[in-house]
């Protein structure tokens, strides 16, 4: 029989398949079928920081007015209509999910300021939280921000939340940073215990015809996979935290390039929006298969074996690659004109 297992954050994880954020763990019967289907953890929906300040605005005003409610003043911010779990509420679900599986359960606060909404990480870790994923999502949109004050930004809502808790904190990364290893070098050095690889990029659109720009949510293609093996495979080996891998994660054969290029788990949510929970039991019974035709004895043996560092040649991952791929393109376009 195979060995399955595989380490994230500390923990010892029993596959290397985890459930990333979405509303699909909302429901406690939901998170029962994930465990099921063999997920090795689950990260819970996010609770937002405007939310959260907004929660503690309006119980302020409640104690110094006694008119105000909570939801009424949600309802100031239309776009997050559609995640009204209060802290309460959110706390309550993470203690049933805990009680329901026994599974590591994650609880993610998504945010890119300090404040006084940071300490809710400690809420969640007295509730039972495992460990917590804390999502970065920040757009430069002014001319005056530099991309260093972004970057101490983020570590300095980093270095708070892993003050607040004693649990692992994970970050979920943008895509947009220019110089991952020394970013995730410093998250480390302010107590992050691993990195998300990616939080997905939600790009509004543009209708032509109402001359309306529109936020638009759409489910992942494999193809996105391939940014995040590039930059696990650069940073395996570069850092000592661990690595997970959103975005992309499809079949099997993904969750193998995953592991190989360094991740020490794979995360997927459009997979299951699209193909169901049981999904999960899918893919992990074509891991094992494609494993043991090929006589491993572990999974965990193959893990960053196709990283910068345990590959030969380099160029792949470097310069070397683009100048490659573009000449060669441009070669077999000449060939196939004569
Ligand atoms: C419907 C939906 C809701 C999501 N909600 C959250 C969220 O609350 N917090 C978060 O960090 N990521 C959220 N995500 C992002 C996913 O956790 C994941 O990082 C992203 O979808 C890429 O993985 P995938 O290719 O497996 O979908 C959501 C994704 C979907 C599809």
């Amino acid at each position: 029989m195979i060995d399955f297992s595989t380490q994230y954050l500390g923990l010892k994880l029993s596959g290397p398949i985890v459930v990333s954020s979405t509303p699909l763990s909302e429901s406690i019967d939901n998170v029962r079928r994930m465990e099921d289907a063999g997920a090795s953890a689950i990260v819970l929906t996010s609770l937002f920081e405007e939310q959260l300040e907004l929660e503690s605005k309006a119980l302020d005003e409640d104690l110094s007015r006694g008119t105000e409610s909570f939801a009424e003043s949600l309802g100031y911010l239309p776009d997050l209509d559609d995640y009204r779990m209060t802290q309460e509420v959110y706390l309550e679900h993470l203690r049933r999910a805990k009680a329901a599986v026994s599974i590591p359960i994650m609880a993610s606060l998504n945010g890119a300021t300090t404040g006084g909404w940071v300490r809710f990480a400690k809420d969640m870790e007295l509730a039972g939280a495992d460990a917590i994923e804390l999502n970065t999502y920040a757009l430069a949109t002014s001319r005056s921000q530099t991309s260093g004050e972004l970057e101490l930004q983020l570590l300095d809502l980093v270095a708070a939340v892993t003050e607040a808790v004693k649990v692992p904190v994970a970050v979920k990364l943008s895509r947009s940073f220019t110089s991952l290893p020394h970013l995730t070098a410093r998250l480390e050095a302010v107590g992050a215990k691993g990195v998300v690889i990616f939080n997905r990029f939600y790009q509004p659109d543009f209708d032509i015809e109402t001359l309306e720009v529109r936020p638009t949510l759409h489910f992942s293609t494999p193809s996105e996979l391939l940014s995040r093996l590039h930059w696990a495979a650069i940073l395996y080996g570069n850092i000592n935290i661990d690595l997970a891998i959103s975005g992309g994660v499809h079949s099997a054969e993904d969750v193998l390039k995953g592991i190989m290029a360094g991740a020490g788990v794979t995360m997927m949510a459009s997979a299951l929006h699209i193909h169901g929970i049981e999904h999960i039991g899918r893919v992990l019974a074509d891991v094992r298969y494609w494993l043991e035709k090929r006589e491993y004895a572990s999974l965990w043996e193959t893990r960053g074996c196709l990283s910068r560092r345990s590959v030969p040649d380099t160029s792949p991952f470097d310069r070397g690659n683009y100048i490659k791929t573009l000449s060669s393109y441009s070669l077999r376009q000449t060939v196939a004109a004569f």
